[in-house]
């Protein structure tokens, strides 16, 4: 199963860069062929609709395709002012924009559409960014993908990793492998 990661924040230090990380490592584990990008590595503007009739940046396209590949995916979304980041929804915004002069997708949800998606969340905070997936969720939906019933949002994140990365806390790290576990589950069900 071909399962794409990505987290909602650039930080170098990013909590939900980490948790991103360790699902990744996780998913691996498990069987999954991942795929672990960075949002940092691609060069995509804030939506503009002007700038996007000179044409979809590169950048897009390649995450567009990328999405399109991946049947399951895993989210780490952060949380500020109670939802999820202007870098995460302006991404989601792009990817979701038809391309007017490519009949290949004019379809914007065909990079979205039949995903099993897993939301994880971190944050400094005791809800963990837990109202960042509450916002994350309806719009996944409304570009149809298949959100898991199970998530996890890591509270007190500012303690929960040791220097290297690890989570400290064993069942945080059982609930990141329950979500992956079930991502995984949903996924290969809807392609059979
Ligand atoms: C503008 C802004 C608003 C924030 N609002 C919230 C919030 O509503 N709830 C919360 O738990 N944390 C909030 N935070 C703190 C973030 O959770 C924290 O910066 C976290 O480290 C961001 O995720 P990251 O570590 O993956 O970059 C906010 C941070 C910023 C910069």
């Amino acid at each position: 199963m071909k399962l794409l990661i990505f987290a909602g924040s650039t930080r170098l230090n990013s909590f939900n860069r980490k948790l991103a990380h360790i699902a990744a490592a996780l998913a691996r584990a498990s069987g999954a062929e991942v795929s672990h990008i960075e949002l940092a590595d691609f060069d995509i503007p804030m939506y503009n609709a002007d700038l996007e009739a000179k044409g979809t940046p590169a950048d897009v396209m390649r995450l567009k395709q990328l999405m399109y590949e991946h049947p399951a995916w895993i989210i780490c979304s952060p949380e500020y002012n109670g939802s999820y980041t202007a870098l995460l929804k302006n991404t989601i915004d792009w990817a979701s924009s038809p391309v007017k002069s490519d009949p290949d997708w004019l379809d914007g949800f065909k990079s979205f559409s039949g995903k099993v998606v897993g939301v994880l969340s971190a944050s400094p905070g005791a809800l963990g960014g837990l109202r960042s997936q509450s916002h994350l969720v309806p719009l996944l939906l409304n570009a149809q993908c298949w959100v898991a019933p199970r998530a996890f949002a890591l509270v007190r994140a500012g303690e929960a990793f040791d220097a290297a990365g690890r989570l400290l806390d064993d069942s945080h790290r059982d609930n990141v492998q329950a979500v992956i576990d079930q991502v995984l589950f949903a996924a290969r069900r809807l392609a059979e």
